[in-house]
């Protein structure tokens, strides 16, 4: 399998008693903007955790490009083409937009640590091509008017770009992004929405976990559903949306909430 798929099957992860996820498989072909959607607590975040190896799964296979990443560390992910973003957003804060965003860079670069103390004329062209491709992303995600704030300072929907940004600086194949609509005002949802489909054009693939309904139905292609951490439904957003399990699970955590 040469090309960017990525195949989860029959994954599981437990933390101690409790089974987060539960013998789930799905399937993210190249290009698409898959979803992943479900109740509070049903398991989302900690499939992405298992995918990109922050919380390594126990049972199944995670498979990559045709190989299996399940137990490769975070780092190694990242090389391989897979980024993500948080659901609680987590930049350097006293650290301006444009380092942020050079860090992830530097999480790819080839160059070692001594490169920063002595530097050859191979790091030196390095470091001048990342600027320039920081340049770039700070455009690409409207972000040129902050590039020297401090990325703590910022409003909550500029900082969500601005790690969207640095994961994009490490040149993705996959792009993984936790909820990224949480926070955001109407006017600012329109604009990832926007930021979505442009990310798509590069030829990145996106997987995406949403409460936002609205963006949910609108961007995603396929959709699974989860809940306790099992697969209830899987399916297009129109086919989804009419999917009596689907609205059973998402009416029976609104009646727990009230
Ligand atoms: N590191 C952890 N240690 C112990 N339990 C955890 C850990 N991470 C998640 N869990 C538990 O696993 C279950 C699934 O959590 P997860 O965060 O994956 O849900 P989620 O679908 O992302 O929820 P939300 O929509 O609220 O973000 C929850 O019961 C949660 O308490
Ligand atoms: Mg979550």
């Amino acid at each position: 399998m040469a090309d960017n798929t990525l195949v989860l099957t029959n994954v599981t992860k437990r933390f101690g008693g409790l089974v987060a996820v539960d013998d789930l498989s799905f399937t993210v072909k190249q290009g698409q903007i898959y979803g992943i959607i479900g109740p509070n607590g049903a398991g989302k975040t900690t499939v992405f955790n298992c995918i990109t190896g922050i919380h390594p799964c126990e049972e199944g296979s995670i498979n990559w490009c045709g190989e299996e990443i399940r137990l490769l560390s975070p780092h190694k992910i990242v090389q391989r083409g897979i980024v993500r973003t948080f659901q609680t957003i987590r930049l350097f804060s006293q650290m301006s937009v444009a380092e942020n965003i050079m860090s992830g860079r530097h999480i790819k670069s080839s160059q070692g640590w001594w490169n920063a103390i002595v530097p050859t004329p191979g790091s030196k062209k390095d470091e001048k091509k990342n600027w320039q491709r920081v340049g770039e992303l700070l455009d690409f995600f409207d972000l040129s008017d902050v590039t020297v704030n401090a990325a703590g300072s910022l409003p909550y929907g500029t900082q969500r770009r601005v790690e969207m940004a640095r994961a994009m600086a490490t040149e993705p194949k996959l792009l993984i992004l936790d909820e990224p609509a949480a926070g955001l005002n109407d006017q600012e949802t329109l604009g990832l929405i926007e930021t979505i489909y442009k990310i798509k054009d590069l030829g990145v693939t996106i997987l995406l976990i949403e409460h936002d309904m609205d963006l949910v139905m609108e961007v995603t292609e396929y959709l699974t559903v989860i809940n306790f951490g099992k697969k209830i439904a899987e399916g297009t957003p129109d086919v989804i949306q009419k999917d009596p399990a689907v609205i059973e699970a998402y009416l029976g955590s609104e009646d727990d909430d009230e």
